[in-house]
C-alpha cells in the first residue's frame, strides 16, 4: 500500500515538473521569432532584432506598465503586441500563445538596456 502511495505521489510530482517545463517559454524558439520579420505577418521587413539588437531598449521585462510613443500599455505582452502592430505593421499575436511565451522567455533572457537603434531621437518609430 505504501508503495502505491509513493508511486502515485512520484507520478504527480513528475507531472508537475513536466507541465512547468512545457508552460515556460522556449528561449531558442523565442530568439528565432525575435529575428523573424514576418512575425504577426509583419510587412516592414524589420524584426524585433532590427530595432532591439541583443535586446536594446527592451527595458525591464517585469514592468507593470510600459509607455511606447506616449501610449500606456499594461505589461510586456501588450508592449510586444504594440510593437508588432505599429513598428512591424503586423497583427497582434495571441497573448496566450506559445509564440508569445517563447518571445517573453527570450526577452527575459536578455539584459541589455540600451535605447533602440531605430528610435529617431526617442520620439517616433520609423514608418509609424
Ligand atoms: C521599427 C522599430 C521597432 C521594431 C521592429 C520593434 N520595436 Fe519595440 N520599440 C521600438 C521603440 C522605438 C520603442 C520605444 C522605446 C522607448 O520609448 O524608449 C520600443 C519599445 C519596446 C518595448 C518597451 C520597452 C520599455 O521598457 O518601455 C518592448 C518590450 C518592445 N519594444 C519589444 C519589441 C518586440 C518583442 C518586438 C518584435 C515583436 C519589437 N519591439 C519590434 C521600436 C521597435
Amino acid at each position: 500500500m505504501k508503495t502505491l502511495k509513493t508511486l502515485t505521489l512520484s507520478i504527480l510530482a513528475l507531472g508537475l515538473v513536466f507541465s512547468y517545463a512545457f508552460a515556460a517559454g522556449d528561449i531558442e524558439k523565442g530568439k528565432a521569432l525575435f529575428n523573424d520579420a514576418r512575425l504577426g505577418g509583419g510587412t516592414t521587413g524589420k524584426s524585433c532584432n532590427s530595432c532591439h539588437p541583443g535586446g536594446a531598449g527592451l527595458g525591464a521585462a517585469d514592468q507593470k506598465e510600459f509607455t511606447i510613443m506616449g501610449k500606456k500599455l499594461k505589461g510586456l505582452k501588450e508592449a510586444i503586441n504594440f510593437c508588432i502592430g505599429k513598428a512591424m505593421k503586423g497583427k497582434a499575436i495571441d497573448p496566450k500563445s506559445a509564440d508569445m511565451e517563447d518571445i517573453i522567455a527570450y526577452v527575459k533572457s536578455l539584459k541589455s538596456n540600451a535605447p533602440p537603434t531605430a528610435a529617431p531621437k526617442k520620439k517616433k518609430i520609423e514608418g509609424c
